[in-house]
């Protein structure tokens, strides 16, 4: 919008009279910030904007797609509705998949339990008590076979949030496709395999860093040339930005991460536009609305700088940064958890504003237990209510020319450039991480911010403020306390049946590989097939690599 000639005078005579009414009636802050410390300004103008229009947004699908990665955006298709979930045995979980089919998800999640995510079996000792409690219990082929029941995986795209054993994982799911007639070539989705995050924030590692990034790259060829249409990582900010990051660090380390892997499979000889186009994100829409908004549309415009500039690649698809999000779960509150719908349906908005390809929306019990169905299926409606009702998936970047969210945009950009920079200074990724330069800064922020709430200065309605005595307590979902002995059933039949000559020598034969450099996905998927255990695997793998001890 151009500015009109006297509109510097007009301004400051604005300026005057708002200051006289400031005498009368004070501002709530003598200075307004963002999560990562951007001053708030009053009013933002056509000062505020210096666009270049071309060079710093370009129209939607073309670079540095700052608008949005596709030029019609949710016009031609709306994000994938894709619900996190899984919890109990692969039974239970099925039924909770199929369920959220029918009420009109568009996309599968998996929850695994935590034994599953770092790689023993529900009959290992450090397996008790979390057997099938944050996530579903998956020990071989036989349980991921539950999973996917009646699921057609040449229609359904899965997520599988697995890291330190994502290969054994993918295996299983590769298996499972062509059990049902489905060549690994026509399933699609995606497997999280993002360790770095594991060290600054989440903790599920099992393999120290050099071992894991070979895991990591070998899915990375692996999937370029047999599983075309999986994306191979999903390199997550979201772990970070719930361990208590600002938005700007959540996006420079998540992006330091992805620079890290893709120089990690630079190094392993794979060619850019082999593997990258199916590199993808997964950020936190966390509050502060238009924070978040701008730090979507930063993140696009970053990566396509880095991708096409720093490391040269050519294809378009190796530039544009695509990405899921989910709705902020550190916060929800245990007080009055109706309220965290109201939290949801504002975060998911920014989540779409911001150009999102794939959303979970986070159920209102949450922050108690692992959702019920019925708090399940709101979340969803939420969901579904911002993409037929609310109009904004009607138009493309409809917040695009916002003189406040185009400023936001550049300074979240130029916050993340810093911070990239610095972790260019100390060696890259991994040396940041071995020197515990991201957990400090995550640190010191989380402190911050809980300082603010415990202070009362940072509101969190219904659990700072506006608080409410003998709440009702609402309906929890309960997992089933006795399904690790139901598990180790399963497991000694599974082993009475199978046969285990087969078995042993898949798993030598894995070992031997492990001790060279070949690829590994092959030898983990004739294991998987004949029903080694992800705990067995592991266990040849832990035997080879050691176990990472953390910073
Ligand atoms: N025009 C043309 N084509 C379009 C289109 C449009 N407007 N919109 C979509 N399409 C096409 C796409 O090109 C794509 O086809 P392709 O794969 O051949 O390119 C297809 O439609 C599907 O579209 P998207 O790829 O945009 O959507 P997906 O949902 O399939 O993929 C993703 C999205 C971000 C790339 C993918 O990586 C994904 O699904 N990620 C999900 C990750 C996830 O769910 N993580 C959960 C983690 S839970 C967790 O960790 C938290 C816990 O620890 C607490």
């Amino acid at each position: 919008m151009k500015k009109d000639e006297n509109f510097q005078k007009q301004y400051e005579e604005w300026l005057e009279n708002t200051n006289k009414l400031i005498e009368k009636y004070p501002e709530k802050k003598a200075q307004f910030t963002t999560s990562s410390e951007i001053p708030v300004e009053r009013l933002y103008t056509p000062d505020n904007v210096d666009e270049t229009y071309m060079e710093q947004l370009g129209f939607p699908g073309q670079y540095p797609y700052t608008r949005g990665i596709r030029p019609t955006m949710y016009r031609a298709r709306n994000w994938t509705m894709r619900q996190y979930a899984g919890f109990g045995s692969a039974e239970e979980t099925n039924k909770r998949f199929r369920y959220l089919l029918e009420q009109g998800q568009t996309g599968l999640s998996v929850a695994f339990d935590l034994p599953t995510q770092i790689g023993y079996d529900s009959d290992d000792s450090m397996a008790k008590g979390e057997v099938g409690k944050v996530g579903v219990a998956i020990d071989s082929l036989e349980d991921m076979e539950a999973l996917l029941k009646e699921i057609p995986l040449d229609k359904v795209s899965t997520s599988m949030t697995i890291n330190a054993p994502a290969a054994v994982l993918l295996a299983m799911y590769i298996a499972v496709g062509e059990k049902q007639g489905v060549s690994k070539d026509k399933i699609s989705g995606t497997i999280q395999n993002d360790i770095l995050k594991e060290y600054i924030a989440r903790g599920t590692y099992i393999f120290p860093p050099k071992p894991s990034m070979r895991l990591i790259t070998d899915i990375f060829a692996y999937c370029a040339q047999e599983v075309p249409k999986w994306n191979t990582i999903s390199i997550s900010g979201y772990h970070i930005r719930e361990a208590g990051s600002t938005a700007a660090q959540e996006l420079a380390f998540t992006i330091a991460n992805g620079v890290a892997y893709v120089e990690a499979a630079l190094q392993a000889g794979l060619s850019i536009d082999k593997f990258a186009p199916r590199l993808a994100f997964f950020f936190n829409a966390h509050n502060q609305f238009f924070e978040e908004v701008a730090k979507f549309r930063a993140a696009r415009r970053i990566w396509a700088k880095i991708m096409k500039e720093k490391f040269g690649a050519k294809d378009e698809k190796s530039w544009q940064l695509r990405f899921h999000t989910q709705t902020g779960g550190s916060t929800l509150t245990a007080q009055q958890p109706d309220n965290n719908i109201v939290r949801v349906a504002m975060q998911a908005l920014s989540a779409v504003l911001g150009g999102t390809q794939s959303l979970h929306t986070n159920s209102r019990d949450e922050a108690l237990a692992l959702p019920t169905e019925e708090s399940a299926r709101i979340a969803l409606r939420t969901q579904q209510i911002i993409a037929n009702e609310s109009g904004v998936a009607d138009t493309v970047d409809p917040l695009g020319g916002s003189y406040y969210v185009e400023a936001l945009t550049d300074e979240i950009e130029k916050k993340v450039n810093d911070y990239l920079n610095k972790i260019e200074d100390l060696g890259g990724a991994v040396a940041a991480i071995e020197a515990g330069f991201m957990q400090r800064e995550i640190q010191h922020a989380a402190y911050e911010t809980q300082k603010a709430i415990e202070s009362g200065e940072e509101i969190v309605v219904g659990m700072n403020s506006f608080k409410m005595e003998n709440e009702p307590q609402p309906e929890l979902l309960r997992v089933d306390p006795s399904l690790g002995e139901k598990q180790t059933e399963k497991l000694l039949l599974l082993k009475e049946k199978r046969n285990n000559e087969e078995v042993s020598s898949a798993l030598q034969a894995l070992e031997a590989a492990a001790k060279g450099s070949e690829n590994l996905m092959p030898y983990i998927i004739d294991c998987v097939k004949k029903y080694c255990t992800i705990g067995e695997i592991c266990g040849v793998l832990r035997q080879q690599f050691g176990e990472y001890q953390g910073v």
